[in-house]
């Protein structure tokens, strides 16, 4: 049987939606349905204009990754169909796992099918003949959604051997994240895939030279990929006239905490964050907003006309990461909410590297002394933090280690959260 809805319902204005635009109108159960609101004409203009061609397509729509990374997803496309190295792969990233984050989720659950034409188009870009979609453990019905739909797509001729009839093989197998947040890193979820600990690999080579199994990789986020159907079905200059010059194309944003309506919000890249949260219906005693998630950094009330944009938010000294919008008012225990973040990347660093495995014990230490007033003072403390916080920053293999003291440094300098 199908597990509860659990979903967060899209809110924002349904005439306007591109990503969003068949969820909660179309049933996700059906390919009929999908095939009738405009599902499958992406890929139909994909076959025409043939692989090098829809490369060029996402490079000129400035397509850049939906993850957090921001990383152009036309030069990663090229980069992979150019390796002679044979075969190359596709992985979908869907671990998605940065706490307040659940874009992919909503896109799984309401609109399966746009996933695996997406997925259909990037191998085709690419080279790819194989696909693999890596789902979050804890995302029971967009698994049961993401199954049904790549059933019925394989029953139905637009996955398997010959796609609708153009001669194009490629499928998609489905594999499970059991709970590890390491593993939606990108080298550490082909690792996972391959059957080994969930550890990420050092960079470079980067996955489009070696990734799974050591083959040429492209490796996207759920909707870096549904946004490729929007740019081949009203072509690059109209989707990058959507946002500003440098962030194309419309975003997701994940809105949650001290507000009254939250959800995912679907805007062109832009809106102030103060535009979102209007939407959202923030409430007055707004304390701080966390953008970016625990890898983030938070702004204060007064900063809420921050451009949500990747340029505007690395101007503003934070970060928009993968849409992370989470908003605190003055009632929420600052120091216990650092202290929670930092038991989180404790738990969750893979221990691999030492500036990581130490540096965040010893930042919940800290934490912990600040709040519990068991340490000498916090500004002793603090001191230490920041020394340990440059060591993971510049030590650390990953992005985990390396981010690990972003949110705590941001509500100490930006928010003064200890004085
Ligand atoms: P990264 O900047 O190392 O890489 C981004 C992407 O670009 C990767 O796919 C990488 O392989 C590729 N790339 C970078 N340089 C390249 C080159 N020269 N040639 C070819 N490809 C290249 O970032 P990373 O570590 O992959 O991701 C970090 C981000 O992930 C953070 O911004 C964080 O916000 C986000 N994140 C998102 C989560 C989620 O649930 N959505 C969870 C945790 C982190
Ligand atoms: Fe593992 Fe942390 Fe090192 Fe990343 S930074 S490899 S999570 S120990």
């Amino acid at each position: 049987p199908e597990p509860p809805p659990t979903t967060a319902v899209p809110q924002a204005g349904a005439g306007t939606l591109t990503l969003l635009h068949r969820i909660g109108t179309t049933d996700p159960t059906d390919l009929d349905d999908y095939r009738a609101n405009g599902g499958y004409t992406a890929l139909r203009r994909a076959f025409a204009l043939g692989p090098a061609a829809v490369i060029r397509e996402v490079t000129d729509s400035g397509l850049l990754g939906r993850g957090g990374a921001a990383f152009p997803t036309g030069r990663k496309w090229q980069a992979t169909a150019s390796q002679p190295d044979h075969p190359h792969y596709l992985v979908c990233n869907a671990d998605e796992s940065e706490p307040g984050t659940f874009k992919d989720r909503v896109l799984m659950e309401g609109d399966p099918y746009a996933l695996v034409e997406a997925m259909t188009i990037a191998g085709y870009a690419t080279g790819a003949h194989r696909g693999y979609l890596y789902l979050r453990g804890e995302y029971p019905r967009a698994l049961h959604r993401m199954e049904h739909a790549v059933a019925q797509t394989r029953a139905r001729g637009l996955l398997g051997d010959d796609i609708l009839g153009q001669g194009y093989a490629f499928d998609i197998e489905i594999r499970r994240g059991a709970g590890a947040y390491i593993c939606g890193e990108e080298t550490a979820l082909f690792n996972s895939i391959e059957g080994y600990r969930g550890e990420p690999r050092s960079k470079p080579p980067f996955p489009v030279e070696k990734g799974l199994f050591g083959k040429p990789t492209v490796e996207n986020n759920v909707e870096t990929l549904v946004n490729v159907l929007p740019i081949l079905t009203m072509g690059a200059p109209a989707y990058a006239a959507i946002g500003t010059e440098r962030s194309t194309g419309p975003k997701l944003f994940c809105v949650s905490g001290s507000v009254a309506r939250p959800g995912v919000y679907e805007l062109p890249f832009g809106a102030t964050l103060g535009e979102l949260l209007a939407l959202a219906g923030v409430r007055d005693n707004l304390r701080a907003v966390l953008l970016g998630g625990a890898a983030g950094g938070f702004v204060r009330p007064d900063e809420l006309d921050v451009p949500l944009t990747f340029e505007g938010t690395r101007e503003a000294g934070t970060t928009l990461g993968s849409g992370v919008v989470i908003a605190f008012d003055d009632t929420v225990p600052l120091p216990r909410l650092l202290l929670r973040i930092a038991e989180f990347f404790r738990d969750e660093s893979c221990g691999q590297c030492v500036p990581c495995r130490v540096g965040t014990v010893r930042q919940e230490e800290a934490l912990h002394r600040i709040v519990d007033r068991t340490g000498a003072d916090a500004a002793t403390d603090i001191t230490l933090l920041r020394e340990v916080g440059r060591a993971m920053r510049d030590a650390s293999i990953c992005g985990l280690g390396q981010t690990a003291w972003n949110a705590v440094e941001s509500a100490i300098d930006r928010l003064g959260a200890y004085e």
